[in-house]
């Protein structure tokens, strides 16, 4: 009997798995032969597309008596049936793995191109995409290469972070493409549950608008980047994330559900009708505290004037959601501040019945409209850390990382 690759609980790692590997043109392509014979072993279906360069250093053929499957490298192939074949692989795999991932095919999929099979299949599939780079030192140090590197992170494809040693090209540094072993790691630790499987999470995110007159409005400077970041490491983690949002700079995370507001109002409706269906609730959206007592129905006219815009208070939601909620629900609140911050968090975490609250102090690199920010963590009335000054991103996973760590989410999972 054929030996299976076994993870440590003696299930073979990736029964019934389908993965996909795009094997791209350089040398380290004869690695990725074995990284498909690891696959098959721990229990997968293996399927291969080549570019045409990765053509030149193995052959298709190795690739199919290893993976027991036809191997496509041509968009424009005739086959036996009319399918349209990069569809068709787009929507067939599990994960998608690209080893070795050349420089040119990195670069084509961060600007979304789909050129060839194997570039038309990454664009088109929405399964999770792990790449592998390889490349020579100077290569893999170019900023250009650097930049669709994070595009890609940014798109949310994993990288496989190469190593440093020999390369093919007879010099020694970085840009060696990791081993068949460590990819199969990563593949395998992707399937395995994350600490928030099974939960819940409701995040809002951005600013609300109260309108003055059909033109004009009042409101924030909230990006969404905050809560659109919270949104994306629950999901990460294996929770099931609903956003809610007002207006936004950046574009929404892909998570299972999206809803878009407009004002204080409005999210309130939004949230209450989602609250009873959520464990854990991150008020991270920047809702408006007042709003034009009246809304004109035509454009105040600049010849006619105004004297005053009378100002009264919006939908308070986080009281709203206090009265409903039931005592398993986590509520995380969020307060920003210009002056006396913790005093003003912990006051708020009371009076709105918030679990956990986030304090942002207003300033040039955190708060509003920045890549980054610098939060203190309170649980009810106990101050539990400060970050330091760090992308939202980093943020973000520290807020959701100590709710992962709250044992009342263990009850929760279903
Ligand atoms: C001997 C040899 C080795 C190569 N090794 C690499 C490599 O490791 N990484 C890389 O990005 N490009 C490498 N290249 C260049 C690519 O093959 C070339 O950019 C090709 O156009 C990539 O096409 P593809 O991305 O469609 O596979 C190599 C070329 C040759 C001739």
């Amino acid at each position: 009997m054929r030996s299976r690759r076994r993870s440590k609980d003696n299930k073979v790692a990736l029964d019934g798995k389908k993965i996909l590997l795009v094997v791209t043109g350089g040398i380290s392509a004869y690695k990725s032969a074995y990284l498909v014979r690891l696959i098959k072993r721990s229990g997968a279906q293996v399927r291969v597309v080549m570019t045409d360069a990765a053509t030149r250093f193995v052959t298709p053929l190795t690739f199919e008596v290893l993976s027991g499957n036809p191997v496509q490298t041509d968009i424009f192939a005739r086959r036996e049936l009319p399918t349209v074949e990069h569809i068709e692989l787009a929507t067939w795999p599990d994960r998608v793995v690209v080893a070795p991932a050349t420089a040119d095919f990195i670069g084509s999929v961060a600007s979304g191109m789909a050129g060839d099979l194997p570039r038309a299949v990454v664009c088109a599939t929405a399964a999770p995409v792990y790449m592998a780079p390889a490349m020579n030192d100077g290569m893999w140090a170019n900023p250009a290469v650097k930049r669709n590197i994070s595009i890609l992170e940014k798109d949310g494809r994993r990288m496989i972070a190469p190593g440093s040693g020999e390369l093919a090209c007879g010099t020694s540094g970085s840009g060696r493409m990791a081993e068949p072993e460590e990819i199969m790691a990563v593949l395998e630790r992707s399937f395995e549950p994350g600490p928030l499987e099974g939960i819940r999470f409701l995040v809002t995110a951005g600013r609300t608008i109260e309108e003055i007159d059909p033109v004009r409005y009042i409101s924030n400077h909230s990006s969404g980047r905050m809560g659109f970041a919270i949104a994306s490491r629950a999901m990460e983690l294996g929770a099931k994330v609903t956003v809610i949002h007002g207006q936004v700079d950046v574009p929404p995370p892909g998570v299972d559900v999206i809803r878009e507001v407009r004002s204080a109002s409005q999210m309130k409706t939004a949230v209450l009708r989602s609250l009873p269906r959520c464990d854990v609730l991150v008020m991270a959206a920047a809702v408006s505290d007042f709003r034009p007592s009246r809304r004109a129905k035509e454009k105040i006219k600049k010849e006619t004037g105004i004297d005053s815009i009378e100002l009264v208070k919006t939908a308070d939601i986080l009281s709203a959601v206090r009265d409903r909620k039931k005592s398993s629900q986590i509520i995380v609140g969020f307060a920003l501040e210009t002056v006396d911050g913790e005093k003003n968090a912990v006051r708020k975490a009371a009076a709105k019945g918030c679990d956990y609250m986030v304090l942002n102090m207003a300033g040039a690199d955190t708060g509003f409209g920045t890549d980054t920010n610098q939060v203190t963590l309170f649980k009810g009335a106990r101050k539990l850390e400060t970050s330091p000054l760090t992308s939202k991103d980093r943020v973000a996973g520290m807020i959701v990382d100590m709710l992962a760590a709250d044992g009342r989410l263990g009850k929760a999972k279903r």
